[in-house]
């Protein structure tokens, strides 16, 4: 017989309880940035979010969405193709081509809705998707989504990669989909060797660069740019909801003919409304900035590496890496919430992650790093982890080597 919903996801909801794993929302009344106001915590630095160069609250980006909220009103109410299509689509459309140098893009109200829009679109039961093991979930779901075949090579495994490219040859069109920076990991795709595979095997390549565009690159076009590999990759996904404005919206970019396709047959084009007239603008605005201050861009990197080695000083270990993104391993789930609870009452908000988003035993603390982060609110941010990281028995007096939780 079946059971009454509501107890029964209560049910669920206490295992997580029980098992340390359930969520709590933060709430903020006050715009992203690098210090925020939060409920219950007060004034706290923000080493969490995805603000990689400090635009979210940006006056400027501010004053677009402003006028174009005056210009065009609160939004399309309508799909694209019937009557939901503003000029201001068009400009955010160029300025997104150019910044990843293809010839042109297409947006959605968000990453997952480009993602998940995508794969079903152009991979057909006689394709084959071949994506990453840590790829991001909008990734994950749009292969699910598709009447593709779908395989999972190990992740950063080329040799694996390569075997599953031999195995498809049959297949009509193959695609290798990856993230450009990994979100859990930090780490990088390595796209050099991807492209030549690739192009070996008559494959396109999917490359989400939602944590990469804005960051990496000396000019923040992201994970291609990083490799001088631009103009090699076939598609190229990705989030206006982070480093370029916060608010929200995604895009696909690549070729005229995959756009075209993608207008006439992505489900999420065809039912769903188009990106508000407020988020293009600011979103565009953000693009203008980066590409007239690559100096946040530099910041950025500069800062990072010196909050990476900041810790290391400190007795922490965390992941090597060129991201922005800097991942601490504690191991145990219970544990990394319990850290990033303890560094929330010193004032410094960092997320914890644990099992089911990463795999048992590697719970993290993870580091998000962002250009207007001033270089005081770094040191106070390393003061605190040290102070935290003692206080729980994690590191020793500096110098010592961070002593995982993993077994305890
Ligand atoms: C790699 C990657 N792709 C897609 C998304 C989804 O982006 P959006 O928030 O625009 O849906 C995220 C968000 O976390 C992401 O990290």
């Amino acid at each position: 017989m079946a059971v009454n919903v509501d107890t029964s996801l209560r049910d669920e909801l206490s295992a997580m309880e029980k098992a340390g794993t359930l969520k709590q929302h933060h709430y903020l009344s006050s715009p992203m940035d690098t210090g925020v106001t939060m409920e219950e915590h007060g004034k706290v630095l923000v080493l969490s979010s995805n603000n990689y160069l400090g635009l979210a609250n940006h006056p400027e980006l501010i004053k677009a969405a402003q006028d174009a909220l005056l210009a065009y009103g609160a939004g399309t109410a309508s799909v694209r193709f019937i009557c939901g299509t503003f000029s201001i689509h068009k400009q955010i459309e160029a300025a997104i081509a150019k910044l990843h140098r293809t010839e042109a893009s297409l947006t959605y109200v968000s990453c997952w809705a480009a993602n998940t829009g995508l794969m079903p679109a152009i991979a057909g039961a006689e394709d084959v998707l071949i994506s990453d093991a840590l790829n991001h979930a909008s990734l994950i779901d749009g292969c699910r989504m598709s009447k593709a075949k779908r395989l999972v090579y190990a992740h950063s495994d080329l040799k694996d990669l390569e075997q599953k490219l031999k195995d498809s040859q049959s297949a009509r069109r193959i695609y290798v989909i990856t993230d450009g920076v990994f979100s859990m990991e930090g780490d990088i795709a390595r796209l050099p060797e991807i492209v030549a595979l690739a192009k070996k095997y008559n494959a396109a390549i999917i490359l989400d660069d939602s944590h990469g565009v804005g960051v990496m690159g000396k000019h923040g076009r992201g994970t291609a740019e990083h490799f001088s590999v631009e103009g090699q990759i076939d598609i190229i996904t990705g989030t206006l909801g982070k480093a370029l404005g916060g608010a929200a919206g995604g895009y696909v970019a690549g070729s005229k003919t995959l756009i075209s396709y993608l207008q006439q047959v992505s489900r999420p084009q065809l039912f769903s409304n188009a990106l508000p007239a407020t988020i293009a603008a600011s979103a565009m605005k953000a693009i203008e900035i980066l590409e007239r201050e690559p100096q946040r861009v530099a910041r950025l990197h500069a800062i990072t590496a010196k909050m990476r080695e900041g810790l290391k000083a400190r007795g922490f270990n965390p992941h090597d890496g060129e991201s922005a993104i800097i991942p601490i391993i504690v191991g145990d789930t219970a544990f990394a919430i319990r850290m990033s609870q303890e560094l929330l009452k010193e004032g410094v908000f960092v997320t914890g992650f644990g099992y089911p988003v990463v795999p048992e035993g590697t719970a993290r603390l993870r580091i998000q790093m962002c250009a207007a982060l001033t270089d005081e609110q770094i040191e106070s941010a390393m003061t605190t982890f040290e102070k935290v990281g003692k206080a729980l028995g994690i590191i020793k007096p500096a110098g010592d080597t961070l002593h995982s939780r993993a077994s305890g």
